[in-house]
């Protein structure tokens, strides 16, 4: 049986149901909206016509959305292809209301959750079967306009045709770049991007040690390694402490004995003092860094210097590097290798438990963080064999690093990034995005 999405009812109008039904909208899709009450789920249609930024380009298009609330209309679901859930990120919210919705959704019809990193089968575990098939993670990233990742995660029993349908809707009509994802704890972006944060935090802790500013820092951690003007600590501002927190926890119960990120699931000393102040990044006025507005229409930057606990004028600080800073035997080049090293190892020993093979990683790191290249297509920058070489040197030796080694290859991808290394040793054509 072949599926065919047209239209879509969203429970929950948060940050992202607001996001996932303006884009829907836009696209002229049927748009069910529901959120607890009537005015939360108004709020949510002024943010996609008025919000920053526009859930909907086209004026007129939020006529396809019709709004309700989860109480009083949870049963017009039976009119639409895909139920999407995207409520709070709490197990327990999402089970009951799965519980409640499965037995109103048409035969047909799709259904997945919009969970940033609980396992698929927490949420489904004991349901019917008519769900255990029907359902998959879809995994937008914010604003959902505007990242183009969309990682789509089958259960145990999902069906293939499940999974295409996603795949064709998703990509085809919504624009999204679809990456293959596993039912593993915060599937391949968050996985590996919050490695680098969380450990990030720790490396950079050592670094102020060894004498390197927090500017300095976040300019290493930006356009020499190709990744957004954010940096570290800029990144974590936007995100919210809090959340850093919440995710942290969630990596303690769900990561797997002996992984290399478990370490590092709490924050060090100063970022946990932060963190029980309420200092927790923009949304509360200032974290790591503080814009202030001054009379004259100029924004004054101002960073909380972590070792001296208080705020102070930002530097302005340009590195003149390049990705190779990584292997450099050098106070920038040891906090690099703290970092980055780390997780471009993390990654190569992620397939296959996150990914079969490394082009969706790679996609994934574009897609959903931004980075101009993948793990991999970093690691080809810098040389994949004197990477190994250091980590030797460090006492380990990621997986994908020995399967290039063993296959006698140079880099990950060749011929113009058309072909890509797998885990079988052999080079197969990159697939279409
Ligand atoms: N915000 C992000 O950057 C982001 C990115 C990817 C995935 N996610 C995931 O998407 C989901 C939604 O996140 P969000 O950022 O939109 O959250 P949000 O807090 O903005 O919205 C959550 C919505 O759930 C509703 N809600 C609260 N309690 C409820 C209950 N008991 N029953 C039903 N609905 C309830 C709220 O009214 C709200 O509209 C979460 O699982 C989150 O982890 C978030």
């Amino acid at each position: 049986m072949s599926r065919e999405i047209k239209s879509v009812a969203v429970l929950g109008a948060g940050t992202m149901g607001t996001g996932i039904a303006g884009l829907a909208a836009e696209k002229d899709c049927k748009v069910l909206l529901l959120d607890v009450s009537m005015e939360a789920a108004e709020k949510a249609l002024d943010r996609i016509v008025n919000g920053r930024p526009l859930a909907i380009d086209t004026p007129g298009k939020e006529a396809n959305i019709e709004l309700g609330t989860l109480a009083d209309d949870l049963e017009k679901i039976a009119d639409y292809d895909w139920v999407c859930e995207a409520v709070i990120e709490d197990v327990e919210t999402k089970r009951k209301l799965f519980e409640r919705f499965e037995p109103l959704r048409k035969d047909g019809s799709v259904v997945s959750t919009n969970t940033s990193g609980i396992p698929l089968r927490d949420i489904t575990a004991g349901m019917p079967d008519r769900l255990l098939k029907d359902v998959a993670v879809t995994h937008f990233f914010n604003p959902v306009k505007i990242m183009k990742l969309c990682e789509v995660v089958p259960g145990e029993k999902t069906d293939p045709d499940v999974i295409d349908a996603f795949r064709a809707f998703l990509g085809g009509v919504m624009g999204k770049g679809v990456v293959n994802a596993k039912d593993t704890v915060n599937f391949i972006g968050n996985r590996i991007g919050c490695f680098w944060m969380l450990k990030g935090l720790h490396a950079a802790t050592d670094a102020r040690k060894a004498g390197l500013s927090q500017e300095r820092i976040d300019a290493l951690m930006s356009a020499p390694m190709g990744l957004p003007p954010t940096g570290l600590y800029g990144l974590i501002d936007l995100i919210g402490l809090d959340i850093m927190d919440f995710v942290g926890k969630n990596l303690a119960v769900n990561l797997p004995q002996g992984d290399a990120g478990l370490p590092f699931n709490k924050f060090p000393a100063a970022e946990q003092a932060m963190l029980d102040r309420g200092q927790l990044g923009r949304k509360t006025g200032g974290g790591f860094y503080k814009l202030t507005k001054l009379d004259d229409g100029s924004r004054k930057k101002e960073t909380f210097d972590l070792d001296a606990g208080d705020w102070r004028d930002a530097e302005d600080v340009a590195v003149d590097a390049t990705a190779d800073v990584v292997l450099a035997d050098t106070a920038d080049g040891q906090f690099c290798w703290d970092i980055m090293g780390a997780t471009l190892s993390y990654a190569a020993d992620l397939i296959p438990e996150i990914s079969d093979d490394i082009v969706n990683v790679d996609r994934a790191m574009r897609w959903g963080f931004a980075w101009g290249k993948g793990p991999f297509e970093l690691l080809d920058t810098l040389g994949p064999k004197a990477f190994l070489a250091k980590c030797r040197a460090n006492g380990t030796a990621p997986k994908m690093l020995e399967v290039l080694e063993s296959a006698g290859a140079e880099t990950f991808y060749r011929k113009d990034g058309t072909e890509f290394l797998g885990l079988d040793g052999q080079y197969h054509p990159v697939p279409a995005e």
